[in-house]
């Protein structure tokens, strides 16, 4: 059955908020927090190989984007993962997120928080939506990559671990989850760091509240150098970074300038 674009608009306003923007057809598309343009850039620069064929695995989908993206180019299995930001009420969440960043103020740990509702998991609802909007076979799995049994989740040709490493307590103990479960190659992409003046060191930046972006979530920032020998120290043979560190501005003080790096590791 094909839906009607009323059906498609109805089904994209019935979620409070949506985190991606994702194309459900005949000139719908969510409005997501991250909007199409940088959506785009990101497919760009992630550089996705070719995923005819593959069993792909999303870790930390969250509205599923990279998931449905992974199935439109020819992925023969996907699976979904997350758990985090699902079991959050997503509205509730950026509302007391911004209230806080515009009144100064450090938000309480997020999993500490009412809205934080893992027995209902109500952050599931726009994954939900866009795959049945998607009419897709996208497989969700409800768990938390860090806690959870990953043998449960055996091996995938392909693992994205995109916009997650920085949220990591323990970002080695995590990279060496994503080999356990990566066949052949896993792309990482994260929040990242240039120490201009010290570019032979593998550094990380580490924030101890909500010193990035006003988020308590996050955590570290490697440098290029640490991101590779991180990816390398869990147990992946060969690295290459995908999104070089931007080079500095002529004049441009020496000091600490964030990008997102992206990172490709083969087993
Ligand atoms: C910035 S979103 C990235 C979503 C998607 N992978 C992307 O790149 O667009 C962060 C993801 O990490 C997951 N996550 C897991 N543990 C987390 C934690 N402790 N803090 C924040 N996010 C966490 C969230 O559920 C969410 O799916």
């Amino acid at each position: 059955m094909r839906f009607t674009r009323e059906q498609l608009e109805a089904m994209a306003q019935s979620v409070p908020v949506w985190f991606h923007s994702i194309d459900f057809g005949q000139g719908v598309v969510t409005n997501g927090l991250i909007s199409p343009s940088q959506q785009a850039d990101q497919v760009q620069s992630f550089r996705f190989p070719d995923l005819r064929g593959k069993t792909v695995l999303d870790i930390n989908a969250l509205d599923g984007f990279f998931s449905f993206e992974a199935e439109r180019r020819g992925a023969s299995r996907v699976v979904a993962l997350d758990h985090y930001m699902w079991a959050m009420d997503l509205a509730r969440h950026y509302h007391y997120w911004v209230e806080c960043k515009e009144r100064g103020v450090v938000p309480s740990a997020y999993h500490t928080m009412p809205y934080y509702l893992p027995k209902v998991m109500p952050g599931k609802i726009g994954f939900d939506t866009a795959k049945k909007a998607l009419q897709s076979d996208v497989e969700p799995v409800v768990g938390d990559f860090m806690e959870m049994d990953i043998e449960r989740l055996g091996t995938s040709d392909v693992v994205l671990y995109f916009g997650s490493l920085y949220h990591m307590e323990n970002p080695l103990e995590a990279m060496r989850r994503v080999a356990a479960v990566t066949k052949d190659v896993a792309l990482i992409e994260t929040e990242a760091a240039v120490f201009a003046d010290l570019p032979d060191h593998a550094l990380v930046e580490f924030f101890e509240s909500n010193e990035l972006n006003g988020d308590v979530s996050n955590w570290w920032a490697p440098n290029e150098k640490a991101l590779l020998g991180l990816c390398r120290a869990a147990g992946f043979r060969r690295v290459e970074s995908m999104v070089k560190p931007p080079l500095p501005r002529a004049g441009e003080t020496p000091g600490v300038v964030r990008y997102r790096a992206v990172a490709h590791a083969w087993k």
